[in-house]
C-alpha cells in the first residue's frame, strides 16, 4: 500500500481546522445558552417571592424546565428537524405538564409559575419578561389559518386559567386577569378581566362601564389637543394686545 504523505499532512491540517472551528462554535453556543438560562433564573428570583435560591429554581421549577426544553426544541424546529423538535417538546410536556409548541417564539425572562396545564401554540409570540400562571392557554379559535395564536408584548402578565385566543395582540405591560378569556386586542398598560375580557383600567386609571372597549381614549393625544387649544387662545389674546398697543401709539 502506498501512502501519499503530502496529502495526508494537508488533510490532517484541514481536519484539525474543522474540529477547532466546530469546538469553538459549540463553546460559543453553550455560553450563550447558559447566559439565557441564567437570565430566566434571575427572572424567577425577581418575580416569584417563593423562590429561595438559584439551585432550587434550576432543579425544581417546572416552568424553567419547560422553557429550557423549548429553547432546544425551537432550535431544532428552525433547522427543519420537526420530528426531533416535537419529541423534545412532548418529553418536556410529560415531565412538566406544560406544552409549548417548538414553533412558538419566546423572548427572555419568561416566568411560567406553577405551570401545570399551560399550552402555548405554534404561532404564539411572547415578548421579554412576561409572566404566565398555571392553566393558561395561548391558543387559536379554530377559525384562523397561518398566524392563529396570540402575540404578547413585553412585561405582560396572564393570570391563572386565562385563555387568550386568536391572532390578537396583548400590549406591553398589560394584565389579563385570572380566569379571563381574551378574544380581542388588549391595549398596552391595561388590565382586562372577565369573559369575554373587558378592559377595566389603563395605566392604573379606572375605565368607566359605558366606555367603548375598543376605542380607549389616548391620554397623550388628549393632552396635545388641550395644549393646542390653549396655544390658539393665547395667540388670539396676543393679537388683541398688539392691536391695542398699535392703536395707543397712533
Ligand atoms: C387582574 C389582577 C392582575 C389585578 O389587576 P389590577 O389592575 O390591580 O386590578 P384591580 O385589583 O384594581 O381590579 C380591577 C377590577 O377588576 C376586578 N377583578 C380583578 N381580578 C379579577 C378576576 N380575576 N376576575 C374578574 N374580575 C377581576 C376587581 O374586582 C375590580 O373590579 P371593581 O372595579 O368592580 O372593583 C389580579 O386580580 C389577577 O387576576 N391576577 C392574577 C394572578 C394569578 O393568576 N395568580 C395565581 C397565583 S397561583
Amino acid at each position: 500500500m502506498h501512502l501519499d504523505y503530502e496529502n495526508l499532512a494537508e488533510n490532517a491540517v484541514l481536519l484539525g481546522d474543522a474540529a477547532y472551528k466546530t469546538a469553538k462554535d459549540f463553546l460559543r453556543g453553550t455560553r450563550k445558552f447558559l447566559k439565557e438560562v441564567q437570565y430566566d433564573v434571575d427572572a424567577f428570583r425577581q418575580r416569584d417571592p417563593a423562590a429561595k435560591s438559584d439551585a432550587e429554581i434550576l432543579l425544581l421549577y417546572s416552568g424553567l424546565h419547560a422553557r429550557t426544553a423549548h429553547r432546544i426544541s425551537h432550535k431544532l424546529h428552525k433547522k427543519g428537524y420537526t420530528f426531533a423538535a416535537r419529541a423534545v417538546s412532548q418529553c418536556a410536556k410529560m415531565i412538566t405538564g406544560i406544552e409549548i409548541h417548538p414553533g412558538a417564539t419566546i423572548g427572555r425572562g419568561l416566568v411560567i409559575d406553577h405551570g401545570t396545564g399551560v399550552v402555548i401554540g405554534e404561532t404564539a409570540e411572547i415578548g421579554d419578561n412576561c409572566t404566565i400562571y398555571q392553566g393558561v392557554t395561548l391558543g387559536g379559535t379554530g377559525k384562523d389559518v397561518g398566524k392563529r395564536h396570540p402575540t404578547l408584548g413585553n412585561g405582560v402578565m396572564i393570570g391563572a386559567g386565562a385563555k387568550v385566543l386568536g391572532p390578537l395582540t396583548i400590549g406591553d405591560n398589560a394584565k389579563i386577569a385570572a380566569g379571563a378569556v381574551a378574544l380581542h386586542d388588549i391595549p398596552a398598560g391595561s388590565t382586562a378581566v372577565g369573559i369575554p375580557a373587558r378592559v377595566v383600567s389603563v395605566d392604573g386609571v379606572r375605565v368607566t362601564e359605558d366606555l367603548d372597549q375598543i376605542h380607549i381614549p389616548d391620554p397623550v393625544k388628549e393632552e396635545l389637543a388641550s395644549l393646542g387649544e390653549e396655544i390658539k387662545e393665547l395667540r388670539l389674546a396676543l393679537e388683541a394686545l398688539k392691536k391695542t398697543a398699535d392703536k395707543a401709539t397712533e
